[in-house]
Parts: C-alpha cells; structure tokens; sequence
C-alpha cells in the first residue's frame, strides 16, 4: 500500500511531486508528504489528511528545488498523522526517505538504534530506514542504502535523498511495486506508471531486488549486491485521458460505463474471425499440459475472489475438472494439496496484492504451474506466473473494482472455453452459441446502463436503510456476494449474501417489516427454488428487489416488489450482466449518502500487506 514519486531533474519538483501523488491517491490516502531539496538544504512537509490539506500547506510555503520525494500512505505502522506521515527523516535532517511496504523486523532495529542513541519520533516502521540509512552512510549514498537493505526483512519499494549528494536520488524494490520513469534531462520513480505519465512514457519495471540510482543525466540499475544491470525502457502506449475522469463525475461511475469496450478489448482477437473458436495465442501451456491437469485452484482476494467463483463454475462445467476457490490470505495457511497436476489460476486486478502474490510463490514452489489473469502488464503476479491471461479492462483508479471483476468473469469464460476445446467436453455448437451469447454482452451492458435512471431512484430508497440482504442461488449467489460487497465498501450499509436456501437456517430471522432483500433469480433450473426462497421474505415482511433475465420477468413480478430485468443470454454468462445493476445500485447508495465514492474511508486501491 501506499504510493511513492520522486524526481530529479530541472522542474520545480513540488508540483510534479503532487501531479505524481494525486495519480497515486488510490493507494491510501490517509496522509501525504514530499521532501525537496531547497536552497535551505532538505525541506519536508507532510499533512494528515488528504492531498489537498499539504497542497494548501505548500500554498502557503512553497518549497523551491529541483529535486524532491513524495509519498500518499496508508496506514500500517502508527495511526494517520502528521509525525507518522512520510517522508521520514535521520535526527539530522540529511537523510529522508518514501516507503511502501512493511519492515517485519522493525522493532528490534529500533531498539538496537535506540541504544546506538538515535531518537525516533513517529510510530512508523519507515523511520527506522532513515536511521539505518544515516548510520550506514561513509560517504556514499548508494553504499548506505545497500548496507541498510541488508539489515531489512519485509516489503519495500523505498526512495532515498541525502543532502550530502543533493544530485542523487536512489530507489529500491523489494515485494512492493516501483517503476522508474526516463526522461530528458530529468527522471523519475514512481508506485505505478500514471504517477509519471504526464512526462514520460518510458520506464524501467524495476525487479525484486533490483535499486536503481537517478540523477538529471541517467538512471543506473544495479541489484542491491551492486552488480550493474542493463535493461531496455518499456514504451507505455496508454492514453493519458484513458486515466482520468472523462467527464463522469467519478471514477467508478466512468469505469462502470467503460464495462461495454473493456469486454470487446478482452474478447479482442482471443476469438477466431467465424466465432467458432476461442484462439488463446498468448498461453504456454501444451495441449499435453492441459489433458494432464487433474484438478484446479483459483486464489484471489476481495472482488477478484469473487471472480473466482464464477471462475470455478465456468471451469466445472465447461471443462468437468474439480475447481477449489480460495481466498489467498488463508490459502497458504491451509496447507492446500497442491500437485504438479494442479494448475493454479491467481486472480488479481493490480497484479501487486501481497496475499495472492504469496499464494502464486507458494503454488510454483509446490510445483503447480500457475495462470494468472490480471490487469496490469509488469506488474508482480505477471511476472511471476507461468502463463498470463491479461484483462484488458485499461487502468481502474477508483479503489472499488468494477470493470476489472467483469473483464475477469470474460478471462474465465475464455479460459474455460478454451479447456473445452482441448479436453472435448463441449461440442462445437455448443461453443459456437457461448461465442455468439459473448460477443453481444458489450450491446446487452450498454442497454442495462441505460436504464440507470431507475436503478438510481432505488438506490436512493436503499440509502435510508441500515441493514440489507442479497440472496441467490448458484452462480447468482456468487454475484450477490460480489453485490454485497460492492454496497459495504462505498455506502458504508451493512448488508450480508446469502444462499437463497440458507437463509432460514438462521437469517430469516433478521428478515421483518420493510428490510431491503435484493434477490437475484437468473437461472431457468433455480428459478422456482429462489421464488419459494423469496416467498419466505415476503411473508415476513421484508421488501424485495428481484433481478432477473427477461424471460423470467413476468414471473418473478408476481413474488416481488420491483423487478429489474437483465437481457437473456447464456445460463452461464448471466453474471457478466446482473452484477452491472449491483454495481450501480452501490455507486448511487453512496452517492445518496454523501460518501467519497472513489475513495471509501479505511481503503486503499493495491493492497501490497498480508
Ligand atoms: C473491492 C476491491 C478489492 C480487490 C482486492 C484484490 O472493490 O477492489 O476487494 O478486489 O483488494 O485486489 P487485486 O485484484 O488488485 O488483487
């Protein structure tokens, strides 16, 4: 978590510290800080708060020089503020350092520093660097740095400034996300690539292990044993507006509408030109590979989990090979059976969470060849995985997921189709008509969005509530559970998901007068069960929202109190649609409560800590 930028070149480093941090925002932002160097020597200022509270600090005293870091956090070690924000700095003020990631053994450094007769004033693991970095330092910045890394175990992506070398800047990476942006005459490090697009669009990816050292002139990269690397830059070919609001009035909103091309971009060449065939070029694995896996692990967190589960019924039906989904934070822990037959399907939007990283280390080291589909090309989980399925969902800035989830559902109905095709377990009609439901999913998403007005309105009667219920059955509880989610971590409701069926096994109890029951009711095979399921909230009082496939409609109507109906595809891809209204009911539910639909309160956007 968290997000770092530095410069060194001849701008006024201020403002592209703080261009850098607002693209980074959605990594924490519980505080922020830069420190420059500045005719006076090295300046620092930091706010608790927002980005816009230290802007208005360095209104007030703008901090002149050319070269600087700056840092948005998110809060480990030490509550959000003022003292515990970054950069932090040696008792001298000649040292200051940006942080992302956890020192495991801060502790007993602290207390060997202490007697060493270093005086620390935050509760945070980073000041220990600074220290470290001062105490190691005999005359050469990049030494110090390597001697301190040494002594550090845990996650961090670091940038270092000293006053004694004011033309350096040095930047390491270890489990936590840098990229280093190249320049003319000036160069830059950065948490993630938007940070550093308004000035260059060539970058390094920096490895685990690896540091790098900027000054106006160059970038040098070398491990941190100090043996010198040469590595080509990577052109990024993002569109900078792709990045930005375009006119929506937030992120999420913008992202939820881009569901339509994010599909089409997924789906892209990965179906053949007579839609008869899914054509996945880009994967690795023999033909021999897949008739030889034996059983599937999907491991992800939050949402991408939830894609997960979708996952594992795309792939138990299309394929027949038995799916466990995990969420990767408990997923190492269980000691799961893990063969060199068992192919392991990672799921992350950032390619960065620290959990489903471990879960891959786990995975590989066991054995498993590992798929992973993710968004974000160079990041972590694509590097490390065997084979990469990317969703080309483009960048997802607000910190709920929205077209990330959607464009992972497509990966796996692309994958499973593909398994099919290699295993024989579906026929080539049976294949050509999924194509053929797949590719009108983008017409089908824009005609849900274009009933949003009436999806509002119901969302505006939510927000009155405290308490809510999803309920479905099969691939429809699934999505609730993404549903549920999605209203929790913006709206700030409590609401919980449920198997249609369990819910009188303890639940209904909570059912009485006038509580929201969202009931999901898209599978023809289901349909009956969920109805009694909803029967059994009306009798009880609870007022349901009943979302369903047209052909079901008329019949849902007559269990529910409002229906909202979703175009008919295939029994399997019904996801891909019913989640879009769950979306916006949650984005509107915010909205209606005044929240900051982009930033939820205690969240960040890449979660890099277990
Ligand atoms: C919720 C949300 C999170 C993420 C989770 C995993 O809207 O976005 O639950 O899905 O933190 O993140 P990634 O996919 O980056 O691994």
């Amino acid at each position: 978590m968290c997000g770092i930028v530095g410069y060194v070149g001849m701008r006024n480093s201020q403002e592209v510290l703080i261009e850098g941090l607002k693209k980074l925002e959605y990594r924490g932002y519980d505080s922020a800080g830069v420190a420059v160097f500045t005719p006076n020597g090295l300046e620092v200022k930091k706010s608790v708060g927002r980005l816009a509270n230290l802007e208005e600090k360095l209104n007030e005293r703008p901090l002149v020089g050319t070269i600087g870091i700056g840092h948005t956090r998110w809060a480990t070690h030490g509550k959000p503020s003022d003292v515990n924000s970054h950069p932090h700095t040696d008792n001298s003020v000649k040292f200051s350092v940006v942080h992302n990631g956890i020192i495991e053994n801060y502790l007993e450094l602290k207390e060997e520093l202490i007697a060493k007769g270093y005086r620390f004033v935050s509760e945070t693991d980073t000041e220990v660097i600074a220290h470290l970095v001062a105490d190691a330092y005999e005359g050469d910045i990049v030494r110090a740095v390597q001697k301190a890394v040494k002594r550090m175990r845990g996650a961090y992506a670091l940038g270092v400034l000293t006053e004694h070398e004011p033309d350096r800047l040095v930047a390491v990476r270890l489990a936590s996300p840098l990229i280093i942006g190249v320049g003319e005459g000036e160069n830059f490090i950065g948490s993630d690539i938007p940070a550093i697009l308004n000035y260059t669009r060539n970058v390094y990816i920096l490895n685990d292990g690896e540091m790098a050292v900027l000054t106006r002139d160059g970038v040098e990269l070398m491990t941190i044993e100090g043996n010198f690397i040469s590595r080509e830059t990577f052109t990024v070919d993002w569109d900078i507006a792709t990045a930005e609001k375009a006119g929506f009035d937030h992120f999420m909103l913008k992202e939820i509408h881009e569901q339509p091309k994010a599909y089409r971009d997924t789906m892209g060449s990965r179906l053949s030109p007579d839609g008869s065939r899914v054509v996945l070029k880009e994967l690795t694995m023999t033909e021999q590979q897949i008739r030889d896996i034996r059983n599937v692990h999907i491991v992800a967190c939050g949402t991408a989990y939830h894609a997960g589960l979708i996952g594992k019924t795309v792939i138990e039906q299309l394929a027949r090979i038995p799916v466990e989904t995990d969420v990767a934070s408990e997923y190492r822990y269980r000691s799961p059976i893990i063969t060199p037959n068992t192919l392991v399907i990672v799921v992350s939007q950032s390619g960065e969470t620290a959990d489903t990283l471990a879960a891959l280390r786990e995975a590989k080291r066991c054995g498993a060849h590992v798929l992973a589909i993710t968004n974000v090309v160079g990041s972590s989980v694509a590097r490390e995985a065997d084979d990469v399925l990317f969703t080309w969902a483009g960048p997802e800035i607000a910190v709920a997921s929205t077209k990330a989830y959607t464009t992972q559902l497509v990966a796996f109905y692309l994958f499973g189709l593909h398994l099919a095709q290699v295993l024989g377990t579906k026929d080539e009609a049976f294949i050509r008509d999924m194509i053929a439901a797949m590719k009108s999913l983008p017409e089908q998403v824009e005609a849900i969005l274009g009933q949003s007005e009436a999806i509002k309105a119901a969302a505006e009667d939510m927000s009155k509530h405290d308490d809510l219920f999803f309920i479905g059955r099969g691939v429809d509880y699934a999505v609730s559970l993404e549903g549920s989610l999605k209203l929790k971590e913006i709206s700030y409701i409590h609401s919980e998901a449920y198997a249609a069926g369990e819910l009188k096994h303890g639940t209904l109890a909570l059912i009485e007068e006038n509580v929201p029951v969202i009931a999901l009711a898209t599978q023809e095979d289901l349909l009956e069960k969920t109805v009694s399921n909803i029967k059994e909230v009306t009798a009880r009082g609870g007022k349901v929202l009943g979302i369903t496939s047209e052909r079901y409609a008329q019949e849902l109507a007559k269990s529910v109190n409002t229906v909202f109906t979703i175009p008919q595809t295939h029994a399997l891809l019904t996801p891909a649609l019913a989640v879009i209204p769950l979306q916006l009911l949650a984005y509107y539910a915010s909205l209606a409560r005044g929240n900051d639909v982009d930033k939820p309160r205690n969240l960040a956007k890449s979660v890099t800590v277990e």
